[in-house]
């Protein structure tokens, strides 16, 4: 299922608590292209999160647990989050490019997110083994990769060198970053969570996000 880019933007859901993240996906998936589950999520709820989240939201669901293991691990990993039902799954870059064009062959047509830097500015990812990565994610038959959106400038050079794939962009709201400014950049869409989760209005919160992005989605 490849993400259609609506609104630009997929929720970060790092909630703990099943009910608190379910009723949020009820109130607002709409607004949103794709539904990001990381570890905090899946290791207090389950696995399990996928198939409820998809019984009330018909959009994609990433299972973002950063893998960065040998090949075996690396693709037993993609292989469980696969068979649970999650559609898309996040490797990192760093593990080369043997991991990342096995996890590729293992996802068997769903699809591989290659992280490339972090949003933090002392990640010890540097630029040069984020473009790496990056081209790896090209050269691999990756969907797209993951880049940082709190640095504007790294995400307009990943573009250059990843060409066509998607790029997603986590860092935007409770790190600084506006709404729309990694898009304006050169990303697909804007990966966001604490803005929206952790407002008193979630709904409100997202509307208005979706307003700003808007105007910069040609
Ligand atoms: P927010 O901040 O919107 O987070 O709640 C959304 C997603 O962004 C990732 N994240 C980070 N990634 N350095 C990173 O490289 C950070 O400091 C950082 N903080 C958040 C994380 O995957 C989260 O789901």
């Amino acid at each position: 299922m490849n993400i259609k880019r609506n609104t630009g933007v997929i929720l970060a859901l790092d909630l703990t608590e099943e009910k608190l993240a379910i009723d949020l996906v009820r109130d607002v998936w709409e607004d949103f292209d794709a539904i990001k589950v990381g570890l905090p999520l899946v290791l207090n709820c389950g696995l399990d999160m996928v198939k409820k989240l998809k019984s009330i939201a018909d959009i994609p669901i990433i299972a973002d647990f950063k893998i960065m293991d040998h090949s075996l691990i690396a693709v037993k990993t993609v292989e469980t989050a696969i068979d649970a039902g999650y559609d898309a799954v996040v490797v990192c870059g760093a593990c080369g490019p043997t991991v990342i064009s096995r996890c590729v062959k293992a996802a068997n047509g769903k699809k591989v997110f290659v992280f490339v830097e972090f949003t933090h500015r002392d990640g010890l990812l540097d630029s040069n083994i984020a473009n790496r990565s990056a081209r790896l994610a090209k050269e691999s038959g990756a969907y797209g990769i993951f880049a940082p959106g709190t640095k504007p400038e790294r995400v307009k050079e990943l573009r250059n060198i990843v060409g066509d794939l998607i790029i997603a962009c986590c860092g935007i709201g409770a790190q600084g970053p506006e709404p729309g400014s990694a898009i304006k950049a050169g990303a697909d869409f804007e990966i966001i969570g604490r803005a929206i989760y952790e407002t008193k209005n979630p709904k409100d919160a997202i509307m208005d996000i979706k307003g700003i992005i808007k105007k910069v989605i040609k």
